[in-house]
């Protein structure tokens, strides 16, 4: 018998890898990677920790490739004005939105902002979610812009969550500064504390945020330094960034509501990964994009949640699942992959997570559904059942 960590048997797989579904095997983790997946009982492995999965479903671990976690204060209050009739700009106009949220974020302490955030994460794992990308940019200045950066690396050392850190100074335009200065701050020193603390940059182009071509000035030097690039664009209006995005070779290009032809072939020619993001359409009541010419055309989509306390408040994996299938044309299958391979792909990280493959992460979920459709069906219920992070079963 080989010695292993652990062994889930009797378990519905999703490999989401070449091997595809296996109906009834097991998987088997050791220090911290997987060392097998086959179909079958097992009558080789041998570990202190066995978890009959009991027909259920088991999956890679949930990649949420976009959020804003890291933020002080709560902005509930605003579902009062957007149900009174007020939009999401009309509120940001009036010095709310974004900008609330950079005054409470301002205002704490690194330790209370790291505690906020760890019950934000905590909430993730007991929803699935092992690995999340995080975003900065409740800052708009230098000091706090860089303390997020540290709550985000310190979730990833003192959590079960791993996280993956993008500096989006460029969020919106900060109220207290003159914008020039700022920008010119971003392409410098900003520039060099996302090169230090950062795995990518991002920046917000689209009305009420950066122009086009403040973005274009922010991505070119970007690239030049060699930070791989992501952007927010085409939520409300098409500016042109998404193609732009594409031309300089960006990873991801995230939200897409609205996106011409043009920018659509830049994307397919680049490799540019899709990111759709459902909980906004869902949360600000709009139109939801359909995915399926993008589904159709073999590009890589992923979905996430956008996590973030004004147009997406929830942390719920599963949730934008059902959201995608419903409204935006996935399968549960293709919704599946945007959550894990795809998401990890766009966080290049398809190398280490996303499937269920011999050599990766052992980052499992187990479920209480049965299959894909099960899961699509309970929107709403949390479905995880348990998780294993790295071999280690978490018991929420
Ligand atoms: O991705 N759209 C820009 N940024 C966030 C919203 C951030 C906020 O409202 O706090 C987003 O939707
Ligand atoms: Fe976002």
């Amino acid at each position: 018998m080989i010695s292993a960590d652990l062994i889930i048997t009797n378990a519905h797989i999703m490999t989401v890898s070449a091997q595809g579904e296996i109906k009834n095997g097991c998987v088997v983790a050791k220090n911290g990677t997987i060392l097998d997946v086959f179909e079958g009982e097992n009558t080789s492995y041998h570990a202190d920790k066995v978890i009959d999965a009991k027909s259920k479903l088991v999956l890679p671990g949930f990649v949420d490739c976009h959020t804003h976690l890291v933020h002080a204060g709560s902005r509930a209050n605003e579902l009062q004005y957007r149900l009174q009739g007020m939009s999401y700009q009309d509120i940001q106009l009036m010095g709310g939105g974004i900008h609330a949220s950079v005054r409470d974020t301002r205002a704490a302490s690194e330790d209370e902002l790291f505690e906020q955030s760890l019950e934000r994460a905590k909430l993730c794992l007991k929803h699935g979610t092992t690995t999340t990308e995080i975003k900065s940019g409740y800052g708009l200045e230098p000091v706090t812009e860089a303390k997020i950066l540290k709550v985000i690396r310190r979730l990833n050392n003192e959590s079960d969550l791993d996280t993956v850190a993008t500096f989006l100074g460029p969020h919106v335009y900060p109220l207290d500064q003159d914008p020039a200065a700022y920008l010119d701050w971003l392409l410098h020193e900003g520039l060099d504390l996302a090169k230090k603390q950062a795995e990518f940059v991002d920046i917000y182009c689209d009305v009420g945020a950066y122009s086009f071509e403040d973005t274009e000035r922010f991505l070119t030097a970007a690239k030049a330094k060699g930070l791989p690039l992501k952007i927010h664009s085409g939520q409300f209006e098409a500016l042109g960034a998404t193609g732009l995005a594409a031309d300089l070779g960006a990873v991801s290009a995230d939200h897409l509501d609205r996106v011409n032809d043009a920018e659509f072939d830049a994307m397919l020619r680049a490799g540019t990964v899709p990111v759709f993001l459902p909980g906004c359409s869902y949360y600000l009541k709009s139109t939801y994009p359909n995915a399926r010419p993008w589904l159709d055309a073999g590009m890589p989509v992923a979905l996430a949640t956008d996590y973030n306390p004004g147009t997406c408040p929830s942390l719920s994996i599963p949730m934008m699942m059902s959201l995608a299938v419903m409204h935006m044309g996935f399968t549960p299958e293709e919704a599946l992959t945007a959550v894990t391979l795809n998401a990890a792909k766009a966080l290049k990280r398809d190398h280490l997570i996303g499937s269920l493959e011999i050599g990766k992460q052992a980052d499992i979920l187990i479920c209480n559904v049965k299959d894909p459709d099960d899961m699509i069906a309970m929107f709403g219920s949390n479905v995880i059942s348990g998780v294993v992070k790295k071999a280690f079963y978490i018991n929420y």
